[in-house]
């Protein structure tokens, strides 16, 4: 039996402010005590995107109460903490100082050991904190700033399989909500609107499909998005409501269409090198799109696989998967000291690192 471990988690490498309390029992038990998060669309919405400089001085401002309510609701106090993890990369640097800042002043407050997570381990070890997936599994983190094949190995140990070389899918669904003067965050919007549409009336291309590979790309698809819309625009004087669902369902299609086949690909690969754990995951906000999780879910079918999808509180940016992570690290690592610094590209898998820079959240590593 090991020691029971009680964990403050911090989050602000985007546009969520997060802080979460987990506690691990000594038989290796994890239960979520609270998660709190503040998310920050109103700050900017007038912007069409997210304002790095707004975002890091929102974060500072409610850090600290994120804090105080994720304790409240935990009904524990900051002395009872016995460990502080926040994400110290990548993402916005602004966001991601002003985490770590917090973080080292609760742990020179304290003497609890600090631990700088990476966030997209905190995505990817998501699974084992809601379902207790053993590893290994392959994950398809996708959202607005991330689109990603992982194979993890452990809680340090993760190979990226291919990914997008532009844009994230959610970051497309974004800037396609954006062009059809639908609201933000795009996904929703575009996915409630596609619901009313034929996804045969516009052909959409489907990128990179004809590549081998399961590497991905969203930005032409945009842009073909984009050339539709002034097509129309331009033969019906506007953009008529059912031809806007109609385009709506097909980008959707489109979008699914590729995610689907590269998983088939990424699992393929994937089994070649574990054939004896067939677990498809997935995470991260597009993960909500019920169209894009059934396919998933055909595709894990299609392989006799297990299929994990993370409730959608645990898919989106959040602390308690941060917490949880460090909870995995601590027995590889030693933790980290105050020269702890902002990282804000971190790829998980050195070896094989994103190709593609940063999208309006932050960098894609
Ligand atoms: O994981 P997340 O909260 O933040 C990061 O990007 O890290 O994901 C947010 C993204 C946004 O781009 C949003 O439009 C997208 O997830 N999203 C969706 C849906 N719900 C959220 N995309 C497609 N369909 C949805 N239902
Ligand atoms: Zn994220």
């Amino acid at each position: 039996m090991s020691k029971s471990v009680t964990i403050l988690g911090l989050e602000s490498s985007c546009d969520d402010t997060a802080a979460a309390i987990l506690h691990r029992d000594g038989m290796g038990q994890t239960a979520i005590l609270s998660s709190v998060v503040k998310g920050q669309a109103s700050l900017h919405a007038d912007f069409g995107g997210v304002v790095p400089e707004i975002a890091a001085r929102a974060h500072a401002e409610i850090l600290d109460l994120c804090v105080e309510e994720a304790l409240a609701e935990a009904e524990t106090s900051i002395a009872q903490i016995d460990a502080i993890a926040v994400t110290s990369g990548p993402g916005l640097i602004g966001g991601v100082v002003s985490g770590v800042m917090c973080a080292k002043g609760l742990s020179a407050a304290t003497g609890a050991p600090l631990y700088g997570i990476n966030h997209l381990a905190g995505h990817a070890l998501t699974p084992r904190l809601t379902d207790g997936v053993p590893y290994p599994y392959l994950l398809l983190l996708v959202s607005g700033g991330h689109c990603q094949f992982l194979l993890v190995r452990s809680a340090d140990q993760f190979q990226r399989l291919g990914g997008t070389i532009d844009d994230a899918p959610g970051e497309a669904f974004d800037k396609v909500a954006r062009l059809l003067g639908l609201p933000q965050p795009g996904g929703p919007a575009v996915e409630k609107a596609a619901k009313l549409g034929n996804h045969m009336r516009f052909n959409l291309p489907r990128p990179l499909l004809d590549r081998t590979g399961c590497d991905m790309s969203f930005s032409g698809l945009k842009t073909a998005v984009l050339r539709t819309r002034d097509r129309i625009i331009e033969e019906h004087g506007g953009l008529p409501i059912q031809l806007r669902a109609d385009l709506c369902a097909g980008f959707q299609a489109a979008v699914v269409d590729v995610l689907a086949e590269k998983t088939r690909r990424a699992f393929s690969d994937y089994l070649q090198a574990e054939p004896s754990a067939p677990t498809l995951c997935v995470a991260g906000g597009v993960a909500a799109n019920q169209a894009i999780r059934n396919a998933l879910e055909t595709v894990s079918r299609e392989f006799g696989a297990e299929f994990t999808a993370p409730p959608l509180a645990l898919c989106t940016d959040n602390a308690a998967m941060i917490a949880y992570a460090a909870l995995e690290q601590m027995p590889l690592r030693p933790a980290d000291d105050f020269s702890l610094s902002a990282r804000p590209r971190w790829p998980l898998d050195k070896s094989s690192p994103a190709m593609l820079g940063g999208g309006k959240k932050g960098a894609k590593a």
